[in-house]
C-alpha cells in the first residue's frame, strides 16, 4: 500500500497554521529544519514538567530520573544508527558542533603541515570551514573533489584522487543539502580506508531520510543534527569509533568531562562524558530519542520512498517550465530536494512570491558557497520534502513557481533596464 502522508499530518500541530498571507502552509523547507510531532513536544514538555534536573551530579530523585532518561536517549541513538556501544555516541549542539569537535580534537592531534584533508565541492560550510580553520592552525591543505556534469561523482575519480592526494582525512556529505545528490558512503569509505584515510560523514541530510547504519558504513566519524530529524534544536550527534574517541583529547574543558582536577592539571573522564563538557542538552536529548522512535514507527524506508515520489513530481514539472534550471541530478540519484533557478529572476524574489502562496522554501546559497561558485550561480531556490508533505503541496509549489516566473521575469527585465547590474 502506498504511503499516505495525511495519516501523519495531524501529528504535527504547526502544519495546520497559515502563512502570513492567509494561505494554508505548505512547509517545503525541511532541509533547513523539520517540524516536530506532538510526541516530541510532549517528551520535552514531560521532562520539564515532571522530572527535570541536572544530570550525573545530583543524588536526588529528579536528578536520577533525568540522568536515566538522558542515558536512555543515548541508547536509543546508538540503536537508531546501529553503533556498537553507547560510549560512541556524543551529544553535541548539532552537526556543526560535531564536526568542529573532530577538527579540533582529532585534527589538532593527527594533522600537520603538508597533510591533506579531502572534501567534495558539494559540502555545507559546516564541513568546510572547520577544515580551513584546521589548515590555518596546522598548515594542512584542503582539497576538493569536483562534481561531474550530471551532479554526481564518479567512484573511479574518487579512488584516483584518494590514491594521488593520499589524504589523512576524507570528509564528505552523505547527501547534498543543495543538489540533493546521495553519495555512496560505504563504497567511498572503503576506498578511503584502502588509501589510508580516516573518514568523516556529514549525515545531516541522510539521517532524516534513510536508515543510517554506521557499522555498515564503517566510517570513523558521523555527524548529524536533531532539528533535521523532527527532534528539538540545540542537539546533535557525533558518532565516533571507540578507538578514535578514546585516543582523542577532549575538545571543550569544564564540568562533567573530568575525572579529577587539581591546581596543576586535570584527568579527563571516560567516554562519552569526556566530550560533553558543561551541562548537556538534557531535554533536547530526550526529545531527540522521541523523534527517533517516531521516525522508526513511521518507517524510514517508507519515508524515503514517499520523498522520492514528491521529488520526482516536482522535478518533472519544474523541468517543463521554460527558463527554469534544475540544479541537481535526476530524482533517482537524489533525496527529496529540488533546487532551481529561474532565468532573470532572483532566488529571493521566487521564495518571497511562494510565501504569498503559503509555500515555504529556502533561497540563497544554502551555506554552500563553493558549490554555487562551481556551478556559476550565486543563489538558488530550494524545495525540500518530508514525510508530511503531499502531492497537493507539490502542485501548489509548481503553480506558484510558474506565477513567479511570469511575474518577475517581466518585472526583472524592467528592473534590469533601470539597473544594469542586478545582484545576480
Ligand atoms: C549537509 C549539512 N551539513 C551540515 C549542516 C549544519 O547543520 P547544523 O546547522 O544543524 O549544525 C547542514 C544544515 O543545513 C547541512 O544541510
Amino acid at each position: 500500500m502506498s504511503f499516505d502522508p495525511n495519516r501523519y499530518r495531524d501529528d504535527f500541530p504547526i502544519l495546520s497554521r497559515c502563512a502570513a498571507s492567509g494561505a494554508p502552509l505548505a512547509f517545503l523547507d525541511n532541509a533547513a529544519s523539520t517540524q516536530r510531532p506532538q510526541a516530541v513536544i510532549d517528551a520535552v514538555s514531560d521532562c520539564y514538567q515532571r522530572y527535570y534536573a541536572n544530570v550525573h551530579r545530583g543524588i536526588h530523585t529528579l536528578s536520577e530520573e533525568s540522568t536515566a532518561a538522558y542515558e536512555q536517549a543515548r541508547s536509543t541513538t546508538r540503536q537508531f544508527i546501529n553503533a556498537a556501544s553507547d560510549c560512541e555516541i556524543i551529544f553535541t549542539a548539532g552537526t556543526t558542533a560535531a564536526i568542529n569537535t573532530v577538527a579540533h580534537s582529532w585534527g589538532n592531534t593527527n594533522l600537520a603541515a603538508g597533510d591533506v584533508v579531502l572534501l567534495t565541492i558539494a559540502e555545507h560550510h559546516a564541513n568546510i570551514v572547520p577544515w580551513h580553520q584546521l589548515a590555518e592552525r596546522s598548515g594542512c591543505r584542503v582539497e576538493f573533489l569536483p562534481l561531474g556534469d550530471d551532479f554526481t561523482m564518479n567512484d573511479q575519480l574518487v579512488a584516483e584522487k584518494l590514491q594521488s592526494l593520499n589524504p589523512k582525512l576524507f570528509a564528505f556529505t552523505a547527501a547534498s543539502n543543495v543538489i540533493g545528490t546521495r553519495f555512496p558512503v560505504a563504497t567511498w569509505t572503503r576506498l578511503a580506508h584502502d588509501a589510508g584515510a580516516t573518514v568523516l560523514i556529514d549525515a545531516a541530510q541522510a539521517a532524516p531520510h534513510e536508515t543510517v547504519d554506521v557499522q555498515q558504513w564503517d566510517a570513523d566519524f558521523v555527524a548529524f543534527s536533531g532539528h533535521k530529524i523532527c527532534g528539538p534544536n540545540g542537539i546533535g550527534v557525533l558518532y565516533g569509533k571507540q578507538k578514535w574517541l578514546e585516543a582523542m583529547p577532549p575538545f571543550l574543558g569544564g564540568g562533567g568531562m573530568i575525572d579529577r582536577v587539581t591546581t596543576t592539571g586535570f584527568t579527563p573522564a571516560e567516554l562519552p562524558e569526556k566530550f560533553e563538557a558543561g551541562t548537556p542538552p538534557i531535554a533536547p536529548a530526550i526529545g531527540l530519542a522521541a523523534a527517533m522512535r517516531y521516525l522508526q514507527a513511521v518507517g524510514l524506508d517508507d519515508i524515503a520512498q514517499h520523498e522520492h515520489v514528491l521529488c520526482k513530481a516536482a522535478d518533472t514539472a519544474l523541468r517543463e517550465i521554460p527558463g527554469v534550471q534544475i540544479i541537481g541530478p535526476t530524482p533517482d540519484k537524489k533525496g527529496g530536494i529540488v533546487s532551481f533557478t529561474i532565468d532573470g529572476v532572483h532566488a529571493h524574489d521566487v521564495a518571497q512570491w511562494l510565501d504569498t502562496r503559503g509555500v515555504a522554501v529556502r533561497a540563497g546559497h544554502h551555506c554552500a558557497m563553493p558549490l554555487h561558485d562551481s556551478l556559476g550561480k550565486t543563489a538558488s531556490t530550494r524545495a525540500s520534502f518530508y514525510l508530511y508533505n503531499t502531492l497537493d503541496e507539490v502542485e501548489r509549489f509548481v503553480a506558484a513557481v510558474k506565477e513567479a516566473r511570469e511575474k518577475f521575469a517581466r518585472g526583472g527585465r524592467r528592473r534590469r533596464r533601470r539597473n544594469p547590474s542586478p545582484a545576480s
